[in-house]
């Protein structure tokens, strides 16, 4: 059974994960260590964020020995545009913490067709040569999609160029202006990239995931809904707030 903790907020819920992230960061800092963290876009993980920022400042959390892996990039995007995933983590994170850019990677919107399928093997390639994620944090889309692995992933799907459901881009409208200015494509981590890691914690806040976080934790294992394939992960954990929870 897939364990699960409900929060009485997206506050608190979300200050509990940033200080396991946290911990561990320093835990392998003071051995020398990196950590290796999978990061994820969306509103979901804001607080994370903020709270991770918030450590940095007042409590002398250090990123220097953080490398960062981003789940996925819209296709094609240009990392300076305001709807991008480069623009949104260093709003979020990387901008307001002490962490070297050279160690941040996120999926290169900007690739001619061609360079995709190498810059894949690459990515993948460069997350085992840090020996792997320690922890990869997850939302989940309405679509029961885990970074943009839309229903219809493999379960042992890699990084790849993927299209995006119709609902998801819906739900990005807004960022964009309309439907029609969303991207139809991403580069995302796939499902098997995310498996390998370490440790993996979906988050889900509010009424409006209660129906696809109830899939993801009681469905049955399907390709339909790419969430549930985590029920067959043996490190994974939902952190929920008891509005995403009240379906359960
Ligand atoms: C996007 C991201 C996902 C994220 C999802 C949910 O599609 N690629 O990684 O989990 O949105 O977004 P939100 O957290 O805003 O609900």
């Amino acid at each position: 059974k897939l364990p699960v903790s409900i929060y009485v907020d997206d506050n608190t819920a979300s200050v509990a994960v940033a200080k396991r992230i946290a911990d561990l960061i320093t835990a392998n800092g003071a051995e020398g260590k990196h950590t290796v963290l999978g990061l994820a876009t969306g509103a979901t993980p804001v607080k994370v964020y903020a709270e991770l920022i918030r450590l940095h400042k007042e409590e002398g959390l250090s990123f220097k020995n953080v490398v960062t892996f981003n789940l996925d990039e819209y296709y094609p995007m240009k990392p300076n545009a305001a709807q991008s995933y480069v623009a949104f983590m260093k709003a979020q994170l990387f901008d307001h913490v002490d962490i070297n850019m050279d160690n941040v990677h996120i999926p290169d919107g900007t690739l001619a067709e061609d360079e995709i399928v190498p810059f894949c093997a690459a990515y993948e390639k460069k997350i085992s040569s840090y020996g792997g994620l320690d922890i990869q944090i997850l939302g989940i889309g309405r679509t029961g999609h885990i970074g943009f692995n839309e229903p219809g992933s493999a379960p042992n799907s890699g990084t790849r160029l993927v299209t995006l459901d119709d609902l998801t881009r819906r739900d990005a409208s807004r960022d964009f202006g309309g439907k029609e200015n969303v991207p139809t494509k991403a580069i995302t981590m796939g499902i098997g990239t995310i498996f390998k890691a370490k440790q993996i914690i979906l988050m889900a806040w509010n009424k409006k995931k209660a129906s696809i976080v109830k899939k993801a934790v009681e469905g049955e294992i399907s390709s339909e809904v790419p969430a549930t394939y985590l029920q067959l992960s043996n490190n994974v954990e939902f952190v929920l707030d008891q509005d995403a929870a009240s379906d359960l």
